[in-house]
C-alpha cells in the first residue's frame, strides 16, 4: 500500500477575475517531508498554502490535506495543520508568553499543557530571556522565532511556513531553518514557502518550482541538478597551460567523470563527485600545467535561472 499523502491537490486552480494566480497544479506531499515550495514573487504560492488552509476557496480542482477538504471539512483542517503567515500577526501588548497562551487557549490545551510546553518552546526557540517581554518590543527574527514556537504548541502534523527566511539577516535564516527541520524529525510535515532559493535548499528534501501558477519543476535537488541540466551533480573548471592533447582522453577515463568540454586553455568536467585530486594528477601526469582549478555544486540558484532563462 502506498503511503498516505499529506497533501494532494489534483488541477487546483485559483483565478481572480481573468487573472489565473495558480493553474491546474498537481502536487503531492508525504508524510515526514520537508517540502520546499520555491518560485518568484508573485508565482501563487501564497495562494495555494491558502486554500489548502481552506482560508481562500479553489475556483476548481481539489484539495486534500489528510485526505479531508479543507472547504467541506474545515475545522478537520485546521485541527492538524499549524501556519506560520509571511506577516505574522502578534498582539504587540502581549508578552511573548501571553501570546502563546493565548494560542494555547485557541487550541483548547489544558492550562498545565500549556505551561509546560510554552516554557519547553520559548527555550528552543531560544526567547527564555524575553518571555516576558512585550512583542511590540522583539525584532523581526525574534518574532518570526516566536511564530514558531507558535505553530508548535499545537502539535500540528503538517506545518506551513510561508517566506520564513524574508528580511532575516544571514545568522538568523540558519537558526530559522534548522528550528524548522528539527521539527520535522519529529515525524512533522513541513511545507516551507520562500522565493530565496539558496537559502531554503539545503534543508528540502524536495522542491517543487513554481512560475506563474505552474508547477514547473519537482523533485529533491539533486535530481533536478541531474534532469534539467544534464552532466553530474558537480563541474569542476580547469584552466591549464598548453593542454596536451591527451589529456582530454586521460580525464575522460577517469572513474566518475561523465563529461569534459574543453575551449582553448579552459576545461569544463561533469562529475557526480568532487574528483578534482584526480583530475589534478591527470594533468600533472600529461605534463601540462595546472593554471587554477575550481569546483561547483549545483544548486538550486543554477536551475531556477537556467529554466527561467529559456522560458
Ligand atoms: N486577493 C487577490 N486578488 C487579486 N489578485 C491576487 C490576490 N491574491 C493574490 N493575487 C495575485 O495572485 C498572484 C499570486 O500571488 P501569491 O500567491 O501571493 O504569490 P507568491 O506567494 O508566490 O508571491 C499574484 O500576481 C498576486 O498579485
Ligand atoms: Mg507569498
Amino acid at each position: 500500500m502506498s503511503q498516505q499523502a499529506v497533501i494532494e491537490t489534483e488541477k487546483l486552480t485559483k483565478r481572480y477575475h481573468d487573472f489565473v494566480a495558480v493553474d491546474k497544479l498537481n502536487l503531492r506531499i508525504d508524510e515526514g517531508e520537508v517540502f520546499g515550495f520555491l518560485g518568484p514573487n508573485g508565482a501563487g504560492k501564497t495562494t495555494t498554502i491558502l486554500m489548502l488552509l481552506g482560508l481562500t476557496e479553489p475556483t476548481s480542482g481539489t484539495a486534500r490535506v489528510y485526505g479531508y477538504d479543507p472547504i467541506r471539512e474545515p475545522l478537520k483542517v485546521k485541527r492538524i495543520v499549524g501556519y506560520m503567515p509571511e506577516k505574522i500577526g502578534f498582539y504587540d501588548d502581549l508578552t511573548a508568553r501571553e501570546n502563546l497562551d493565548y494560542t494555547a487557549w485557541l487550541n483548547g490545551l489544558s492550562r498545565e499543557e500549556a505551561a509546560r510546553k510554552m516554557s519547553e518552546l520559548l527555550e528552543m526557540v531560544g526567547l527564555a530571556k524575553d518571555a516576558e517581554k512585550k512583542v511590540g518590543k522583539f525584532s523581526h527574527g525574534m518574532k518570526q522565532r516566536l511564530g514558531i514556537a507558535d505553530v508548535m504548541i499545537k502539535d500540528p502534523k503538517v506545518a506551513f511556513f510561508d517566506e520564513p527566511t524574508s528580511g532575516i539577516d544571514p545568522e538568523g535564516v540558519d537558526q530559522i531553518l534548522s528550528l524548522i527541520t528539527d521539527m520535522a524529525r519529529k515525524k512533522m510535515t513541513v511545507v516551507l514557502s520562500s522565493h530565496q532559493l539558496h537559502l531554503v535548499q539545503k534543508v528540502c528534501n524536495r522542491v517543487g518550482i513554481l512560475a506563474k501558477g505552474h508547477l514547473v519543476l519537482e523533485g529533491s535537488v539533486e535530481q533536478l541538478g541531474r534532469e534539467s541540466l544534464g552532466g553530474g551533480k558537480f563541474r569542476i573548471q580547469l584552466q591549464v597551460a598548453d593542454p596536451a592533447t591527451k589529456l582530454i582522453d586521460a580525464i575522460k577515463s577517469i572513474n566518475g567523470v561523465i563529461d569534459v568540454e574543453s575551449s582553448n586553455d579552459l576545461l569544463l568536467v561533469s562529475c557526480n563527485d568532487d574528483l578534482r585530486p584526480q583530475v589534478a594528477r591527470a594533468v600533472v601526469d600529461s605534463g601540462s600545467l595546472l593554471v587554477q582549478m575550481k569546483i561547483e555544486e549545483y544548486g538550486l540558484e543554477e536551475i531556477y535561472l537556467k529554466y527561467f532563462r529559456e522560458s
